[in-house]
């Protein structure tokens, strides 16, 4: 599919979009599966082979069937609504404009947003997403293939700060990882250091997080520090919500160096041509010496 042309209309429509999110997930307090939703999208990104990641190919019927999406129809649902009223926007840019609109809402950082997304359904073979069984090494190789790294692994994880499991989706208990799962603050790295957090969940790789030493240091860091917790978390899901994508800007950047370049290239073509025809000119005239 071609990729939307992203003038003034296209950006005015985002913005409107943006405010119907903002009302949408406020009144259905649904921000937790809005931001694994676009996490889910972005997540089958595979930096060699450039396929999977933010194309919006998750609503396809195949991709919504993989295991690690149960669930996830809702939210796709939920987006549906904001699509009826803005066609022209991309799902693309739709559903990542979801995830950074619900960690806004509920208290997070402010993400930079950049639209002009693909649409795409060729969705990514099943198994791309993390297991959340496994342990350091399945989330590196997970997270390294879409081209991240150790620090984004433990700011992305932070993105559990909301919402829960639920037993019927993931086979984990129906718990939440912080005392107030509609809230998006650092407390899921303070009640990862704990050695008890009674009913509240943490994952096996939640758990290696503070296992492994190089992990380790980003959760004490974050848990000291809320502040530095959100400049690296906007900064990563930015990186997520952009895996595989050229902004168009740049492509505007692109073509202006590209005339810029033609520019000089004719400019100095003149001069050569000048040059050639004063000396063709001299050489020419009669010789007046003598
Ligand atoms: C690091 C690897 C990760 C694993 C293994 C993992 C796994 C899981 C699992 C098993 C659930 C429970 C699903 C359910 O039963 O409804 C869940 C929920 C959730 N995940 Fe992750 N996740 C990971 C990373 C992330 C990232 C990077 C984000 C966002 C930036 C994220 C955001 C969420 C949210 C918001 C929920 C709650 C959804 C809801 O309440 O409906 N997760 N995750």
């Amino acid at each position: 599919m071609a990729a939307p042309v992203v003038d003034a209309d296209y950006r005015k429509e985002i913005e409107k979009a943006r405010r119907d999110l903002r009302a949408l997930i406020s009144s259905k307090q649904c921000a937790p599966i809005m931001l694994r939703l676009a996490w889910h999208n972005a997540g089958t990104y595979d930096a060699k082979t450039k396929t999977g990641g933010p194309n919006g190919s998750i609503r396809s019927g195949v991709e919504l069937k993989h295991n690690a999406n149960a669930g996830l129809e809702i939210a796709v649902g939920f987006c549906e609504e904001v699509k009826a009223k803005h066609p022209k926007i991309t799902y693309a840019d739709l559903y990542q404009l979801a995830g950074i609109v619900a960690v806004e809402v509920t208290g997070g950082p402010s993400i930079d947003f950049v639209p002009g997304r693909k649409d795409s359904l060729e969705s990514p073979e099943e198994g791309r997403l993390p297991d959340a069984r496994q342990g350091a090494k399945h989330l590196r190789d997970v997270f390294y293939r879409m081209g991240l790294s150790d620090k984004d692994i433990v700011a992305l994880s932070g993105g559990h700060t909301l919402g829960k499991a639920h037993k019927e989706r993931s086979g984990f208990e129906s718990l939440p990882w912080t005392t107030d799962p509609l809230k998006f603050d650092n407390s899921y790295f303070v009640e990862l250091l704990k050695s008890d957090s009674k009913g509240l969940l943490k994952l096996p790789t939640d758990k290696v997080l503070v296992e492994d030493p190089e992990f380790r240091r980003y959760v004490e860091l974050y848990a000291e520090d809320e502040d530095a917790f959100f400049t690296d978390y906007a900064a990563s899901h930015k990186k997520l919500s952009e895996l595989g994508f050229i902004p168009p800007s740049s492509g505007i950047k692109r073509t202006m160096l590209t005339k810029s370049a033609l520019t000089v290239v004719v400019a100095v073509g003149l001069l050569l041509w000048l040059c050639y025809s004063n000396f063709y000119e001299k050489s020419q005239k009669p010789q007046l010496d003598n």
